[in-house]
């Protein structure tokens, strides 16, 4: 069963980091998922409860609007299932996202803009109007879709209680729809008030005037894009109770800790992985750590994602860290 090898995934101590930040620093590597990214985990849930509930019929079509990750995770395991899939990707994702969609057997879609439902041609917009004009589609619309938080609320968070003994403090976790964080952040507080869950998102987008209760723009905000996070909207799978605080980091500097990461340990990290870490890296100091802490880096997918975009005509890894303890 597919349900059962999707989450468990390891959360690995990097010794590298732990010594830098002089605090136990954790990896929770979701690119262990067989989709090899976060996004299996409420793809699987939005999915289960559609076929359970009868919301689509046997052989029918999943429709979902997608920066690339949930749409490949969607279209693994609607070939499992015996369904189809048709995906409207955001114009920013990545050819290597675009090559696994095909090879998963995903109808494809590529869209000027993923701004939202009520934004013409966007991804939502899109999504939706061809499951409302389609027989047998079904949009599992995970910006909104209760399934997303309550996939990473009854898996991801669990996980890191057990993994952690209960010792965990801190995460970070890049928002995009906001369904990670929001799961993550609602079991962990529920089991310790306590712990802080600090959410990463690009510069300008608009997830930090929410948490600051800042009115919204008027026109659409422009931000760089990090594939996967950032948003100009608030999706309605964004818990903000769930959340202490969103950071909001570079693309340039997501993209230099990209490289230095490679350098030092030999490993790849995906587009929004970089930018947790770069957001820990500059936010250190802000988030008092102490050395008694275990602070939790949520890493949804691998740098394989993103050759061309992060890590094509590098000089080859010279040597690694013989402090570093690299789990792959
Ligand atoms: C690579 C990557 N990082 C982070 C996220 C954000 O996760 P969420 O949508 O649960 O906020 C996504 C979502 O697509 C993603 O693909």
């Amino acid at each position: 069963m597919i349900k059962d090898s999707i989450g468990n995934t390891p959360l690995r101590r990097d010794e590298y980091l732990s010594m830098r930040y002089n605090t136990t620093i954790l990896v929770k590597e979701e690119f262990h998922n067989p989709g090899k990214s976060s996004k299996d985990r409420a793809a699987w849930f939005m999915m289960e409860d559609a076929i359970q509930n009868k919301k689509i019929a046997p052989g029918g079509t999943f429709v979902e609007a997608s920066s690339g990750n949930m749409g490949i995770s969607m279209a693994l395991i609607a070939k499992k299932l015996g369904y189809k899939t048709k995906i409207f990707v955001s114009a920013s994702c990545s050819d290597e996202k675009i090559e696994l969609l095909k090879s998963y057997g995903a109808s494809i879609q590529r869209c000027d803009n993923s701004n939202g439902l009520h934004v013409f041609n966007s991804t939502q917009y899109l999504a939706q109007n061809f499951s409302a004009n389609n027989l047998n589609t079904y949009f599992t619309n995970q910006y909104y879709n209760s399934n997303n938080i309550k996939a990473h609320y009854k898996t991801t968070g669990p996980e890191i209680w057990k993994q952690t003994k209960g010792q965990v403090t801190h995460v970070l976790a890049g928002v995009g729809t906001g369904g990670s964080i929001s799961g993550i952040g609602r079991y962990l507080k529920e089991q310790n008030p306590q712990v802080k869950i600090f959410g990463v998102e690009p510069k300008d987008s608009v997830y930090s005037l929410y948490m600051q209760d800042t009115p919204m723009p008027d026109q659409a905000v422009k931000f760089d894009s990090i594939e996967g996070i950032g948003r100009t909207f608030i999706p309605g799978a964004f818990d903000k109770t769930a959340v202490d605080e969103i950071y909001q980091i570079d693309k340039d500097a997501t993209v230099v800790m990209s490289k230095r990461y490679r350098e030092i340990s030999g490993q790849l990290l995906g587009f929004s992985s970089a930018a947790v870490l770069a957001a820990l890296d500059k936010h250190i100091e802000h988030m008092g750590l102490t050395e008694s802490d275990h602070v939790v880096l949520f890493f949804p997918d691998h740098g394989d994602r993103y050759m061309h975009k992060l890590y094509q005509d590098l000089e080859p890894i010279k040597e690694i860290s013989k402090d570093y303890n690299a789990s792959i």
